[in-house]
């Protein structure tokens, strides 16, 4: 799978539907949902109540990427509010596998985050549980950051160790710094879905900055 997620967190918040429907028109697999509690994450942005207006007037997956510190409250609560996956960060809870196992009983998939500095053997006692494992390539906490280039090896080595470990097809999905330097390398390694944020609400044409992301290597 190719697939492509834009984050709303570079979108023209004072005219956010049309920007949804905009990427949407022009060819978005998911929009990715930015949810930051000034906690986990030095940045506050949006809840439950942005994902239920979201869902409102879209067609597409919701993608919602929890940076909170408190995932087991806010996970299921946006899953009601309509996302189709719910993320949330391996290093945010105690209680991963609680917090993947509510998520999916709320009716949304589950995923989990890995920052740059967590190694991908932590998913091995939860591989069951999970939908969608979440790279981050860069810190989490702000768009418009310089992707981390170790994050291309780690998908390969998180690609290897799902296939070794799991029958199912455990969704690889990249956030932070995609470009289209580095989306045709990521999608070798294995990724599945790419999150882009500054690159695709930066561009004149979104059409076309979402081709160059699925694009091959040049
Ligand atoms: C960062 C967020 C990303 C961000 C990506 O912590 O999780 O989803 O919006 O933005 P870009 O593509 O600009 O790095
Ligand atoms: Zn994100």
């Amino acid at each position: 799978m190719k697939a492509i997620a834009p984050s709303i967190l570079s979108a023209d918040f004072t005219r956010l539907g049309e920007e949804l429907r905009a990427m949407e028109k022009a060819g978005a697999d998911y929009h990715h949902l930015d949810v930051m509690d000034g906690h986990f994450v030095p940045n506050l942005t949006f809840g439950p109540l942005v994902v239920e207006a979201a869902r409102r007037i879209s067609a597409i997956n919701l993608d919602v990427h929890l940076m909170i510190a408190d995932p087991m409250t806010y996970g299921p609560i946006c899953a009601r509010a309509g996302a189709d996956f719910v993320t949330f960060h391996y290093e945010a809870t105690p209680h991963v596998h609680r917090v993947l196992t509510h998520i999916r009983e709320a009716g949304a998939g589950s995923g989990l985050s890995l920052t740059p500095s967590t190694p991908v053997e932590v998913l091995g006692p939860v591989i069951n549980y999970l939908d969608m494992v979440l790279i981050m390539s860069v810190n989490p906490g702000f768009g418009g950051q310089t992707f981390i280039p170790e994050s291309v090896d780690k998908v390969s080595r998180l690609r290897k160790f799902l296939t070794a470990n799991s029958d199912r097809h455990i969704l690889i999905e990249v956030d932070g710094g995609v470009t289209d330097k580095n989306a045709a390398e990521l999608f070798e390694a294995g990724a599945d879905i790419l999150v882009s944020g500054s690159y695709l609400y930066g561009a004149p044409d979104y059409g076309a900055a979402l081709a160059s992301l699925k694009a091959p290597r040049r």
